[in-house]
């Protein structure tokens, strides 16, 4: 038999830290073929997540341009990934979550007829302009693959109320949790990986630290300037220390970099590449965070995160008491902080390292499920309905 040939497409930062560990163990399966195509939606947060986990890709379509609209991003993508369809003509089509890179990667392999498994499937807030587009994104990538792979129960019964084919679907814990274990071992055995941290924590010296990330869409405007107010504010305490790693989208750069310069306490730095940001995390006494993989990689190691939006697709942290949600109202931001600050008894209750999204073993058991998609693809004799003229 012919090896059979997967096309894993991933384009942004956290595509490509929960895809890794599936790339890693797909390719250790000798009877498969795996290329690698990114998208580059992201350029320089693709690139540092790249770097460390060794990973070099078959195909680079470098596709970012600055300050790029949805728009533009779509229809550059879907022309440039439809070619890398027609050019490879994978069996099997693999995207993650729910950025434009997973639904164009799933959307061009629809129409050739080529299966897709969706890693981090069934994830749904329940509104659709939250998060946007990622919600309208997870729903229509949900509708035209073949093969659901879960992170958690939660998310595979979210798939089965919209009449998903349960044959379909299965969980396999999230691979965040596989990256952050195999990240946190690397950097246990060779801290030099993280040592670009150390002077941070030389200026935080004693005081408790505050992780901020923040980049989500529906935050833009508005939103971005209360949570630059939120961060001012908690910054007063001498007690505190924020540290603030800014996403480099200009629509978070430029309200953020005017609010928050030079306003004492808090140290604003470029993304931190993995290595360092795991690190921060360990670090950290509270997360505030609008991100996703954040949400998902905090609970385990027991950090209480107060989730900066008014919905999440990722309940279990908030039915473990491990997260909150706080949307981006200044005052309500301050609130929930000063009070884990203050009390202890309500800190204690949130600080429970807990791994509700996965086990660490994740990227096995979508290798495992790959192998039984492509019994099931060998029979398949859909031939689309044409992509290219
Ligand atoms: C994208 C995803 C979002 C995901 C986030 C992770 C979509 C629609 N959005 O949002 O789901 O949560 O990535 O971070 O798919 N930029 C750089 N360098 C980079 C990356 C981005 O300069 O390495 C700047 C560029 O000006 C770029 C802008 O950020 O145009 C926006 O990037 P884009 O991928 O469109 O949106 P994100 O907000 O990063
Ligand atoms: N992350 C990182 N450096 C940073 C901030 C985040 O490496 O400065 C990692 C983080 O550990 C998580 C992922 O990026 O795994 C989350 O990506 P992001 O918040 O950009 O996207 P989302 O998860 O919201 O889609």
């Amino acid at each position: 038999m012919r090896s059979r040939r997967i096309l894993v497409v991933l384009g942004t930062r956290p595509e490509a830290i929960k895809l890794f560990p599936v790339i890693r163990a797909l390719s250790a399966r000798r009877e498969l073929s795996v290329r690698t195509c990114v998208t580059g939606q992201h350029r320089g947060l693709l690139d540092q997540v790249l770097a460390i986990a060794d990973l070099v890709p078959d195909i680079d379509l470098d596709l970012m341009a600055a300050g790029q609209s949805l728009d533009e991003l779509t229809a550059r993508m879907v022309v440039a990934l439809g070619r890398v369809m027609d050019a490879e003509r994978p069996d099997l089509v693999i995207v993650q979550g729910d950025t434009t890179t997973a639904f164009v990667g799933a959307l061009t392999a629809h129409y050739r007829g080529i299966h897709v498994g969706h890693v981090e499937a069934g994830l749904r807030s329940g509104n659709l302009w939250h998060p946007c587009p990622e919600e309208a994104n997870r729903r229509m990538i949900g509708r035209i693959v073949q093969h659901h792979w879960a992170a958690t129960d939660s998310a595979a019964a979210a798939l089965i109320a919209e009449t998903t084919d349960p044959a379909t679907i299965h969980v396999t814990g999230n691979t965040v949790i596989d990256a952050l274990h195999w990240m946190r071992d690397r950097i246990a055995a060779t801290p030099s990986l993280a040592a670009g941290l150390d002077p941070i924590v030389e200026r935080i010296a004693g005081r408790r630290m505050v992780l901020v990330t923040t980049h989500r869409r529906e935050n833009f405007g508005e939103g971005m300037a209360s949570i630059a107010m939120a961060i001012r504010r908690i910054a007063e305490r001498d007690d505190v220390a924020v540290l603030f790693p800014m996403h480099p989208n200009p629509q978070v750069t430029g309200p953020m970099d005017a609010l928050l310069s030079n306003a004492p306490n808090i140290i604003i730095t470029a993304p931190l590449d993995y290595p360092h940001f795991v690190r921060a995390l360990a670090l950290a006494h509270i997360v505030l965070t609008d991100s996703g993989g954040v949400q998902e990689e905090a609970p385990a190691f027991g950090k209480p995160v107060l989730v900066m939006r008014e919905t999440t697709e990722r309940p279990e942290g908030i039915a473990a008491g491990t997260a909150r949600l706080v949307g981006t109202d200044a005052d309500r931001i301050v609130a929930a902080v000063t009070d884990l600050m203050d009390d202890k008894a309500a800190y204690a209750r949130m600080a429970r390292a807990h791994s509700p999204f996965g086990d660490g073993h994740a990227a096995a058991r979508i290798a495992d499920l790959v192998v039984a998609a492509l019994q099931v693809i060998e029979g398949n004799d859909t031939r689309g309905c044409g992509g290219a003229a």
